[in-house]
């Protein structure tokens, strides 16, 4: 499906993002490993998850779930239902009787072979066209030295992942990247392995794992670098509610800095500060935004509001990117409309992402006029630059369609943003919401 995005628009309202899939994702996993049920209120119902959720099920564990329908709940997102979970507890789970499937779904794939790789059975994971070339050695390595039996396409580079699972050993082990999905996986395989399991991470990254491993009772002992997992504990059950996802805030945050006029709200947005690098980006580029912290538990959660801002260019260094990797995409779209110079380095990361990302972006900015020089590890964006009409190729990468479609409202004319369903890995109902906060 194509979309054509009317430029020259500015962006007025309050806008409900999507509940937080890296949150919703760990929720699943991890109540299907308590002792006991657990409710996990406003999950995320984009692709990603509902993957999640149909292995988790193929692996034994039921969900049953409420109506979306059920009453908005206190604090901003709401309304999107719930799901209950029958724990089955650290050694519950059963075989499954057919491949497992996490479609476009990294954090699936990658967390999911951490957990099965330390159980008493078979079990293979595959993905669509873009998961099965993403690389898995990064994962695969790690568990190997634990103990686990994991192979896959090219010596366990690429997915499908066979699995047979068998004892585990902690390990210590120093990230060779700061991969929250990988810091994930061994986290998670630490939890049925014998001894402890240290992770040594060259910066931080997003630690929701780790919270919700402390919530259920698993206690960690954690500095800045370190992460240490004591096994041999039971995990207790939990009553979550999955905030805003700030990843999606992001795409409305920049559309509203950028278009001349804006002025948005985003209630109960996620705020922890493991993903919050772009807050600190744009501030450093001369914008102002008002985060209102809100009373939570376990998640930091915020109400934003922004407003259109002239921007400035920034140097983006490779210690920032952790904390907005996945929001780099329209960062740079934020750039083409800055004064001045953006240089974003350090950024290799997103050419192992859905799609090569950088390779994406430069492509499709460039074809709408931006300047802009491609490097290895990042980008080089010379602002502002008037956007112009053009075909922009998502390479069916969700968050590609929607940083295009930010620039898209920026444009004098119309942009066609291709294979625009995409969106519904991350953000179902993203088109029907743009539509709506659009205006003029
Ligand atoms: C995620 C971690 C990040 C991020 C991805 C979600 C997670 O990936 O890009 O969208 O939920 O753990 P990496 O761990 O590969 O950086």
């Amino acid at each position: 499906m194509n979309i054509e995005c009317h430029g020259g628009k500015k962006v007025v309202g309050e806008i409900i993002v999507p509940p937080d899939k890296s949150i919703t994702h760990r929720a699943l996993i991890l109540s299907a490993l308590a002792e006991g049920d657990s409710e996990i209120r406003n999950p995320s119902r984009g692709q990603d998850c509902l993957s999640t959720l149909s292995c988790m099920r193929a692996l034994g564990v039921q969900v049953d779930e409420d109506s979306p329908d059920s009453p908005p709940l206190e604090g901003g997102a709401g309304g999107e239902g719930r799901y209950h979970v029958q724990g089955l507890g650290l050694h519950g789970l059963r075989e499954p009787a057919d491949v497992l499937n996490a479609g476009n779904s990294g954090t699936t794939m990658r967390l999911l072979a951490g957990v099965l790789s330390g159980q008493h059975f078979f079990s293979v994971l595959t993905g669509d066209d873009s998961l099965r070339s993403r690389p898995m050695a990064r994962i695969v390595t790690p568990l190997r030295m634990m103990g686990a039996q994991v192979t896959g396409r090219e010596e366990g580079r690429h997915p499908p992942l066979a699995i047979c699972g068998a004892p585990l050993k902690g390990i210590s082990y120093t990230l060779p990247i700061p991969s929250a999905q990988v810091k994930s996986a061994i986290l998670l395989a630490g939890l049925f392995a014998e001894g402890e399991t240290i992770i040594e991470a060259p910066a931080p990254s997003r630690d929701h794992t780790e919270l919700m491993l402390e919530w259920m009772g698993c206690g960690l002992n954690r500095s800045d670098s370190l992460t240490t997992l004591v096994p041999g504990v039971t995990l207790s059950p939990i009553s979550i509610n999955v905030p805003g996802d700030f990843s999606s805030a992001a795409f409305w945050i920049v559309a509203a800095l950028i278009c001349p006029g804006s002025r948005v709200r985003l209630p109960g947005v996620g705020v922890n500060p493991t993903r919050t690098g772009l807050l600190k980006a744009l501030s450093a580029m001369g914008a102002s935004i008002s985060v209102n912290p809100l009373k939570s538990e376990g998640e930091p959660i915020a109400d934003l509001e922004i407003a259109s801002q002239e921007l400035q260019g920034i140097a983006v260094q490779p210690s920032d990117v952790p904390s907005m990797i996945d929001e780099i995409p329209v960062l740079a779209v934020a750039a083409t409309q800055a004064r001045g110079v953006t240089e974003i380095r350090g950024a290799g990361e997103l050419r192992a992402k859905e799609s090569d990302r950088l390779a994406c972006l430069a492509q499709g900015l460039r074809d709408m006029g931006a300047e802009l020089e491609e490097l290895p590890d990042g980008l080089i964006i010379s602002g502002p630059t008037p956007l112009r009409s053009a075909v922009c190729e998502t390479r069916g990468d969700h968050r590609m369609a929607m940083a295009f479609s930010v620039a898209a409202l920026a444009a004098g004319d119309s942009t066609t943003i291709r294979d625009a369903e995409c969106v519904a890995i991350s953000y179902p109902g993203f088109w029907e919401t743009l539509g709506a906060v659009a205006k003029g």
